[in-house]
């Protein structure tokens, strides 16, 4: 009999613990995901200690549910993957911890994922677009913890074209909705809000636009969020004023975003498709403006559906079958890694 290709992948970086299975033709036979959102939501925010121990309280039931769903045991398994970083590291000892241990147990090799990589390799997955992805393609990473811009060259293979200098894009929605007096997470409320307000109100500063390259800066724009806030004093946004701003707010990211796509699509005419992934990436007006963009440059744009486009143990278990087929298996030493860029892979 052949050897086992079927992959366990576990996601346990942030705030969501996920598990799931998947066999080597990227059939999903199982997908869990856990969220937090609740246990961080009174305190605004990701608390890395109260994640790290959530993930410890679920993640072995949820595998042992992801692998009955799957009909398997260990045993079934071609080998275990786990996000080795970049993330919060008690959430990644937790998590390349139980795959180690298991992949000992059962004998099975241990793939550590770069959970950036996840991101970007999703959208090869079969059956999510009429016609699979082909190396290179250009990923715009939209997350809570990521602003990238990137060209995907090949498993392992990655060229930044540009990235934040300071807050990552979801971290600017979820700030600035936090001003705005709004729950966390802040980006879909933020979203919702905006449809009721102008978003020619306030002028706000559109960093580094019209400058050449592809990095992102959104601190600025916080900042000025914050002062319009400010001038509230101690009352809350009243709520026609706070429409306003966010509609001002997501269309000044809305603009840097597809100027500086605009600058990457430039650079590299050879690529053909433009991958967006992410949770910022569920935004409809960021979605519809890129897809005008990529019209206008000839380009197709992909979309991975939400699901899979927010941290999800598919995208990891699907790295790992990339990993697996091309021999690119890891040693029970390898390490957690908080900061991991995609370049030094
Ligand atoms: O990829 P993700 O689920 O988690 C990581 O950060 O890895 O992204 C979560 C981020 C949060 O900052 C959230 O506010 C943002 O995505 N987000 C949105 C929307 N939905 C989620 N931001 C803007 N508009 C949305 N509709
Ligand atoms: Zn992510």
């Amino acid at each position: 009999m052949a050897m086992s290709q079927i992959v366990l992948g576990i996601e346990s970086s942030c705030d969501e613990t996920a598990a799931a299975v998947l066999a080597p033709d990227g059939r999903i036979l199982s997908e869990l995901v856990l969220s937090q959102i609740a246990d961080h939501a009174p305190w605004g925010g990701v608390v890395p200690e109260i994640a790290a121990r959530a993930h410890l309280a679920a993640l072995a039931e949820l595998t042992r549910e992801a692998l009955r769903q799957a009909g398997l045991g260990y045993a079934g398994l071609g080998a275990i993957a786990a996000t080795a970083g970049p993330g919060l590291i008690g959430g990644l000892l937790v998590g390349t911890g139980f795959a180690k241990g298991a992949a000992i147990a059962a004998g099975k090799p241990y793939i550590a994922i770069n959970h950036l990589e996840a991101h970007a390799l999703t959208a090869r997955l079969p059956g999510l677009s009429p016609t699979q992805p082909q190396f290179p393609y250009l990923l715009l990473l939209l997350s809570g913890g990521h602003s990238q811009c990137v060209v995907v060259e090949g498993v392992g293979r990655h060229r930044q074209l540009g990235t934040t200098l300071d807050d990552a894009v979801g971290e600017a929605f979820d700030k600035t909705a936090k001003l705005l007096g709004l729950p966390y997470p802040g980006g879909p409320a933020l979203e919702a809000l905006a449809r009721e307000g102008d978003a020619t109100a306030y002028p706000l500063p559109r960093p580094l636009l019209h400058r050449p390259g592809a990095d992102f800066s959104f601190s600025g724009l916080k900042t000025a969020v914050a002062q319009l806030t400010a001038a509230q004093g101690q009352t809350a946004v009243p709520r026609p004023l706070a429409a306003n701003i966010a509609a001002s707010f997501q269309a000044a990211i809305t603009d840097i975003l597809a100027d500086r796509l605009h600058n990457a699509f430039l650079s590299r005419p050879d690529i053909s498709t433009l991958i967006i992934a992410g949770g910022v990436a569920a935004n409809t007006a960021i979605r519809t403006r890129l897809d005008s963009l990529c019209a206008t440059h000839g380009k197709t744009l992909i979309a991975p559906p939400l699901r899979l486009c927010t941290d999800n143990a598919v995208m990891v278990a699907w790295a790992g079958v990339e990993r697996l087929r091309a021999g690119l298996t890891s040693t029970l030493d390898a390490p957690c890694k908080p900061r991991w860029p995609l370049e030094s892979l």
